[in-house]
């Protein structure tokens, strides 16, 4: 068993630090000379042109991969894009024909909740595409097609490497969209696709740089609860941060929209309470940098202790932030490939320090095949 988790105490360990290369294997085959190719996409042009409604369905960590989706997918093809747990979609009567394009994210591909929302969907004549890490699974079967993740046998119990790569397959997906349907110019598709060649690059730097994040985690194990503060993009790493405390070091840990801070959470703010801040690139949408700031200001003049995850070069967080993690410069939509790996090693160092098992967290399962 040692042998198997190639030196590491445990596979999350493992599995964290492989994300450079289950994100180029991902990409493998699919950017060629600097353009797209998605062969496995085997719905024709002219549907995937009348397509008028995305629904991404995906249940835990993999809808937090479709929530980070939706911003891409809107952007680059002006298609209005739902997601949704699961397990809410098909009892809520939900609008779908043939026109709809069904998302179905699922790293086992066995997720009874996600395949019965992929069967109503199909039923409606909705198009399906799955997203899966696991060849011939069940949803991967039942779907019109499937987009493989490669990050590889996944055993940590918590995912890590297959959201990473679930987010590198929607980015795909969604400029295999915008291609097909013309929002996108192919030199806007290629710049896109050579930033996310350099992605791999990026998440090695992080890796290398994350000693910090781990001696934080160490010092912050007796908190009683940590808060996630994101904007855009940043939100749902902030919930994938959260998610991955709870379930790993069996903590209450809590993700807000930071422009909701002011609608309630705020109150919760306490002398020494925990608050990670996922900033975005104050080079992008500077507006949505500048208004974060000022919620970093407001929780820590609240008396919150700050740990910010900003991007190399900017320093405006700096007299705000208690901790400030670094992460490489990239655009604002792919900068969750990067964000997200800060917030795994917190929470498995965070659950180690309190001497818990990472990869067999109590109560959860790696797939749940009821409903
Ligand atoms: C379980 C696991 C989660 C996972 C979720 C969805 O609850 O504990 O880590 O995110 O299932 O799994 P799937 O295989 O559908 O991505």
């Amino acid at each position: 068993a040692a042998a198997e988790k190639g030196g590491y105490p445990y596979f999350m360990l493992k599995e964290i630090a492989e994300q450079p290369k289950a994100v180029a294997d991902t990409l493998l085959g699919r950017l060629q000379g600097g353009s797209l190719s998605l062969d496995e996409v085997r719905i024709s042009d002219d549907d995937l042109r009348q397509v008028d409604k995305v629904i991404v369905i995906a249940c835990g960590t993999s809808y937090h991969a479709g929530l980070i989706a939706k911003y891409a997918i809107e952007h680059w093809t002006r298609v209005p894009v739902e997601v949704e747990v699961a397990s809410e979609f098909r009892y809520r009567d939900p609008i779908v024909d043939r026109d709809t394009l069904v998302v179905a994210i699922s790293q086992s591909g066995e997720s009874m909740d996600t395949l019965m929302a992929v069967r109503h969907a199909r039923k409606q004549k909705a198009r399906v595409v799955a997203i899966t890490n696991s060849n011939g699974s069940t949803i991967a079967r039942e779907s019109d097609a499937v987009l493989y993740t490669h990050a590889g046998p996944e055993v940590g119990v918590a995912a890590t490497k297959t959201f990473i790569t679930q987010v590198v397959a929607c980015y795909l997906l969604g400029l295999f969209l915008a291609r097909t349907r013309g929002t996108m110019y192919d030199d806007e598709v290629r710049s896109v696709v050579r930033e996310l060649s350099d992605m791999p690059e990026h998440i090695d730097t992080v890796l290398d740089t994350v000693e910090p994040v781990r001696e934080l985690a160490r010092s912050l194990a007796g908190a009683r609860a940590v808060l996630f503060l994101g904007r855009h993009v940043g939100y749902p790493v902030a919930l994938e941060g959260a998610l991955k405390l709870k379930e790993l070091a069996y903590m209450h840990a809590e993700a807000f929209a930071a422009g909701e801070l002011k609608h309630g959470p705020i109150a919760l703010i306490e002398d020494g309470l925990p608050v990670v801040v996922v900033v975005p690139s104050p080079r992008g949408r500077s507006v949505l940098h500048d208004k974060i700031v000022s919620n970093i200001q407001e929780v820590r003049a609240r008396g919150a202790r700050t740990i910010v995850i900003a991007e190399e070069g900017d320093e405006a967080v700096v007299p705000y932030a208690d901790t400030v993690i670094r992460v490489p410069q990239t655009s604002t939509l792919l900068a969750p490939l990067v964000s997200t790996i800060p917030l795994q090693v917190f929470a498995c160092e965070l659950a180690l320090a309190k001497g818990l098992d990472v990869d067999q967290p109590r109560n959860l399962a790696k797939s749940v095949t009821v409903e």
